[in-house]
């Protein structure tokens, strides 16, 4: 997408790298990340616990632990590099551009406030509005997730509501200032599933109603099924494939986004099917394998794997695999 005429895409990651430095060394958390969203677009993020999922969005947010930096490559937001923003820019474009619900919802969510508090104080930030106009549309995004009686709602303390009202509120905070962008890290991994329906629904219905465009961030496949446009697929700090939904669906090019579905229940079909967990453990990110990170697990893995990086071959119009299987020289029939 460098071509004059080409609109930018509303996010482009390009060749991301965040790194921890700790005292056993240099933890690669993300490897060489491109990632690119555009306008109403919905993107899931998809991959084992450790991938770097998490990682990625908090170098887009620019709030790493101290001891993270982002090492190289680019994110730019608008046309704006986002490496490049003073602090306060930041503070400005994080909750009214960027809106984000937090895996920890306490990252979210301040113990010591009241919901209407939080809700007021950032309306009235970012938006500039009254103390009265801002409780009114505080109110108003309340409703607007489906939580019941908004008003009492608003008096209480976090910790005073269940699992799933919080999740709720939460998606209200990172929506109250009409962001351009919502990123949802697991949004439903804590809560039973009946609750977690609900959110997704509710998700899919803000997303009809304002058009934001949405990074869902998930190890569980099965929740971006129906929800995503395209997804990503992360392994050990790298993009195992990116495609479409039906791509990676129903057309995936790499064994580890075939091992994760396999390691899925099918929502769709109904016989108990037995599900296959990836055998082995992700590597150890201080000390990254030289070739395909995912080859010590690979049941199709050839020499070349363990030697060297596979680039992301181009196998569809937008649909990549980082696997050596789609190598013109590779086995026919390999993937
Ligand atoms: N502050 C830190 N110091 C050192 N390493 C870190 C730190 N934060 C994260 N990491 C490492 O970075 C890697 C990526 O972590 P990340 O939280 O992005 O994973 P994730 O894909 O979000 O996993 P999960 O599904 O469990 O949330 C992991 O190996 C993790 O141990
Ligand atoms: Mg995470």
């Amino acid at each position: 997408m460098n071509g004059a005429a080409v609109p930018m895409s509303l996010l482009e990651i390009s060749h991301l790298k965040t790194s921890f430095f700790t005292h056993l060394g240099e933890v690669k958390a993300v490897d060489d990340v491109s990632i690119s969203l555009d306008q109403g677009e919905t993107l899931g993020i998809v991959g084992e616990s450790g991938s770097g999922k998490s990682v990625a969005m908090l170098s887009v947010m620019r709030l790493l632990s101290d001891n993270g930096r982002i090492v190289s490559g680019g994110i730019n937001f608008r046309g704006r590099d986002i490496a490049k923003l003073s602090e306060r820019d930041m503070e400005n474009l994080r909750g009214k551009q960027i809106g984000m619900i937090f895996q920890d919802p306490m990252t979210s969510l301040n113990p010591v406030f009241t919901i209407g508090n939080q809700l007021t104080e950032m309306i009235s930030r970012h938006l500039g509005l009254r103390k009265k106009d801002a409780r009114g549309k505080a109110v108003e995004m309340l409703s607007a997730v489906m939580i019941p009686s908004p008003d009492e709602r608003m008096r209480q303390f976090p910790h005073e509501l269940s699992g799933g009202m919080r999740q709720r509120a939460m998606i209200a905070m990172a929506l109250c200032c009409d962001p351009d962008i919502l990123i949802a890290d697991e949004p439903t991994t804590a809560l039973d599933v009946t609750i977690q329906a609900q959110i997704i629904d509710l998700m899919k219905d803000l997303k009809k109603r304002t058009g934001t465009s949405v990074i869902l961030i998930t190890h569980d496949l099965g929740v971006v099924a129906g929800l995503c446009d395209n997804i990503c697929v992360m392994y050990a700090g790298r993009i195992a494939e990116r495609g479409s939904s039906t791509d990676i669906f129903h057309n995936s090019k790499h064994p580890y986004t075939k091992g994760l579905l396999a390691s899925v229940p099918n929502p769709k079909k109904l016989t108990r099917e037995r599900l296959v967990p990836i055998k082995g453990a992700p590597p150890d990110l201080l000390r990254p394998p030289e070739g395909c990170a995912f080859a010590p697990r690979c049941g199709q893995a050839m020499r070349i794997c363990f030697l060297r990086r596979p680039p992301l071959f181009k196998v569809g119009d937008l649909h990549g695999a980082s696997c050596f299987l789609n190598h013109p020289d590779a086995p026919p029939e390999a993937v």
